[in-house]
């Protein structure tokens, strides 16, 4: 019978155990992105609470863009320094990290400088003035910046690189039909809305070698009209598959998704792992690992999961702002479910449980 706690290797990598902490926007970088003293303590204190793989916050790789307040950046050379302290901190315990890329898009309300790259300008993103239709060499730029932040992760000790291809964050923008009306080679279709992240994927695979682990964390479904579909979901995990990705986490949901079908939502006994069926399914679909996301505060629910699917590991988020040593706690055989109560009151300009 498999466990949570098995030793494992995916892409070279090996992990303690099947626990992730999926990317959470910590807050706590300073206003350009860089390492500050409360961002390092905060991943030391993840590392040493049990959790065998850390996925960092979300990590800006172009300066172009407004950056969210308290955001992680990897946009130039002088991030790979500080960023190997904290890689190399995080590996004194035994936990690999990997850092999450994004370019933010419009999900982003604040007044930083910089522009709100979108792949089409659609009614809603009107209001804010600044929303930039994409040109071809402004996805050239961002192209290149993904390829240069995953280079520079590499230096800086990270154990791989995701793409956040999730939630409504810019890629994740070009993949949704409502989203994305461009009508050259980067919308349409699915393979062409599919186009753009494939490329970034093949780029990174041929910039970083054949062995760095490689994820993308991306919607199953948007769970809103005009929004990614999971038979579409599974055909480009399949196209990323075949560009070199190591594996995919599965999450869902963006801002205008219906009501209870978020990205966050609340659980309850019976809600819980929210996206496991979707894991699950596409866990038969492709040959490399799945990561599922969502909802999980219960151990003996993890390893029923584990054995009845091919599904092999599990993020968590809030539960680890609650407890950030959940996972020794269950190792040491106190299996309470995790006492994050979904409040998602941890969302603020730093990321914290008001109940701890
Ligand atoms: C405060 C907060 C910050 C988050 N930041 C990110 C992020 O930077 N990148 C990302 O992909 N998801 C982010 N998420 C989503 C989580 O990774 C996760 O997909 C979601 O919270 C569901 O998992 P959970 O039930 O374990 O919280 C964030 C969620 C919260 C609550």
């Amino acid at each position: 019978m498999k466990t949570v706690f098995d030793q494992t290797e995916f892409a070279g990598l090996k992990a303690k155990n099947r626990f992730v902490r999926s990317a959470t926007h910590d807050g706590r970088a300073d206003e350009w992105g860089h390492v500050t003293d409360k961002l390092m303590h905060h991943y030391v204190e993840l590392a040493e609470g049990g959790v065998g793989t850390i996925i960092t916050g979300l990590a800006n790789v172009t300066d172009r863009e407004r950056i969210i307040p308290g955001q992680m950046a990897i946009y130039n050379d002088s991030f790979v320094e500080e960023y190997r302290k904290m890689t190399n901190a995080v590996h004194e315990h035994n936990c690999n990290i990997i850092m999450q890329l994004v370019c933010n898009g419009v999900q982003n309300k604040s007044k930083n400088q910089g522009v709100l790259w979108v792949p089409s300008v659609i009614a809603e993103d009107t209001s804010m003035a600044e929303a930039t239709e994409m040109t071809k060499e402004d996805i050239e730029v961002m192209k290149e910046a993904f390829t240069k932040g995953a280079v520079r992760a590499k230096e800086a000790g990270f154990d791989g690189v995701q793409l956040h291809v999730a939630h409504g964050y810019l890629l994740s923008r070009f993949l949704t039909p409502y989203y994305n009306r461009r009508m050259d080679e980067y919308g349409g279709n699915t393979e062409n809305r599919a186009r753009v992240v494939v490329e970034i994927c093949r780029n990174i695979r041929e910039a970083l070698g054949a062995d760095y682990p490689i994820l993308v964390k991306i919607n199953c479904e948007d769970f809103m009209e005009q929004g990614l579909t999971f038979e579409e979901c599974k055909w480009i995990c399949l196209r990323l598959q075949e560009a070199g990705l190591s594996a995919v986490e599965i999450s869902g949901g963006t801002r205008l998704s219906r009501a209870n079908e978020g990205v966050i939502r609340r659980v309850t006994p019976a809600t819980e792992s929210y996206f496991s069926q979707y894991a699950a399914e596409m866990a038969e679909e492709i040959d490399i690992p799945v990561i599922c996301v969502g909802g999980h505060r219960n151990i003996d629910k993890l390893t029923d999961i584990l054995n009845q699917t091919k599904i092999e590991y599990f993020s968590l988020c809030r539960p680890l702002i609650r407890e950030p040593a959940l996972i020794n706690r269950w190792e040491k055989g106190d299996t309470a479910p995790a006492a994050c109560i979904s409040c998602t009151k941890c969302f603020g300009i730093e990321t914290r449980c008001i109940f701890k």
